[in-house]
Order: C-alpha cells, then structure tokens, then sequence
C-alpha cells in the first residue's frame, strides 16, 4: 500500500520503518523537505521523503504524525485536500498537570477531541485514530511480545474501509488490532493515553490495573 507520513520525527520513524520493512511505500513529508528525505533515507526499502503536499498527495493512507497544534494548519494547506483517504491520528494532547504535587509528574489533556477536530476539518477524508498509546521506543522495538502476551492496539473510526485497512497496518507491525468503536469514541483513546502515561512517568505500573476479560464479569444482565 501507498502510505504518506506527514511530519518527520520520532513517530514517523518507528512507525514508518515497521511500514516500509513490512512492503509497504512510504513518502515522507515535513516543512523541512530535507528532514524527509533524511528520514528517508534512514529508513530505507525504497522510502522516499519531501513535501507535505507531496506525502499527502501519494497516501493511499496518511499518517498524521504531527503535534495537535500543527494539525489544522497543515491539513488546510494541502492544494489536493484528503477526500476519500484514510486518515491515521496517532497524536496525544498532553500538557503537564498543574495540580500534581510537587516534585511528581504527570499530565492531563490541552484539548478533549483531537480526532474529532481532524475529522471535522476535513470532513470528506475518513479518520481513524491509532497508535497514539504507546511510545516510539515501543514501534521501534523488535519485539510485541511482553509476559506472553502479545500488546494489542485499539482504534476507533467510522468508516469500515478505513477501518480495515488499519487493522490490516496494525497486523503488519505485529500487534494485535482492537477495534474500539465510532470516532466519537477517540477521544476516550486520548484520554486513557494521557492517564496511563502519567502513571508511568509516575513509576506505577499501568498494566497491573486489569484483570483478564474471562474475569470480568462482563456479561449483559
Ligand atoms: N513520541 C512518542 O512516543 C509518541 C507516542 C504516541 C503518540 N505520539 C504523538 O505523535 C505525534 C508526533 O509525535 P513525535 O514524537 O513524532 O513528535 P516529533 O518527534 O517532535 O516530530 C514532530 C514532527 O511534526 C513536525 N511539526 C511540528 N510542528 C509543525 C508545524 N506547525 N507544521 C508542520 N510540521 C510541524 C516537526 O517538524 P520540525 O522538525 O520542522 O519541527 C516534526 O517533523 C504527536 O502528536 C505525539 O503526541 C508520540
């Protein structure tokens, strides 16, 4: 598949390393042309780097790797726009929280909905949030594996087609693909992210909180 990754640091490159080392066509694009290309470069397998317009131009699926605060501007300044394209939302709106106590790290939100603002800027391309739980060291790794487990990735979105086809990215960098609903409910994936990594930055260990589903009781009454 051809796949444009708009903006060219951490994220673009873990996650479009896995992209390109599993067959897929990268095109990088960042305001610096020349980040791109070196990103690149570095990732190798044929990827090629440039501009914005041009990696938004060649997706098939765009990646989104960019700050929030970056998002409207860049999507408004692309001349062919997104119609009809698959649209992946990786970001985190995080800023630091204010009221922890002194000495201790953590964050909450700058904004509650940032997928839903993508989507309603543009409202003809088709937005699936993803990616945006874990950090770049954890794309990067070469392993999904941890205790036994392999590490799932939720994503929400309301287009099916769309949605499929991030499953079908999910699977090609070896996670295990959780559908988690409509776009509405993105900005619960947000919300978790920001939670769950002030709790790590916290030095509590966020995957001890849940048990597994057969011990949830999860029926309906
Ligand atoms: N890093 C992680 O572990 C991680 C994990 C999950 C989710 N995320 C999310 O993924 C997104 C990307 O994170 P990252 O770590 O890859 O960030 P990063 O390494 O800082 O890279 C950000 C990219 O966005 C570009 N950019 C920033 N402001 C821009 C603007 N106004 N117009 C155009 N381009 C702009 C930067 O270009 P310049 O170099 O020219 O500034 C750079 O290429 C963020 O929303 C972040 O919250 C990150």
């Amino acid at each position: 598949m051809r796949i444009g990754i708009i903006g060219a640091g951490s994220m673009a490159a873990a996650l479009g390393g896995g992209w390109a080392a599993a067959g897929h066509e990268i095109r990088i694009g960042a305001r610096n042309a020349g980040a791109a290309s070196e990103l690149a470069a570095k990732i190798g397998s044929g990827a090629t780097g440039g501009s914005i317009a041009e990696a938004a131009e060649f997706g098939e699926a765009v990646l989104l790797a960019l700050p929030p605060s970056a998002m409207d501007a860049v999507l408004r300044s692309v001349p062919g726009g997104f119609a009809g394209k698959t649209l992946i939302d990786c970001s985190n709106a995080f800023m630091p929280d204010e009221a922890a106590p002194e000495g201790t790290l953590a964050f909450v939100l700058s904004e509650d909905a940032v997928a839903e603002r993508i989507s309603a800027t543009v409202p003809d391309a088709h937005v699936v949030k993803a990616f945006n739980l874990l950090a770049a060291e954890i794309f990067a790794a070469d392993t999904r594996e941890f205790e036994g487990r392999t590490l799932g990735m939720p994503y929400c979105g309301d287009d099916p087609a769309a949605l499929r086809l991030v499953a079908d990215l999910i699977e090609d960098l070896k996670f295990q693909p959780i559908p988690a609903g409509g776009l509405h409910r993105a900005r619960y994936l947000e919300a978790t992210s920001v939670f769950v990594v002030g709790l790590w930055f916290g030095g509590q260990d966020a995957r001890a909180m849940f048990p597994p589903v057969e011990a949830t009781y999860a029926e309906v009454d």
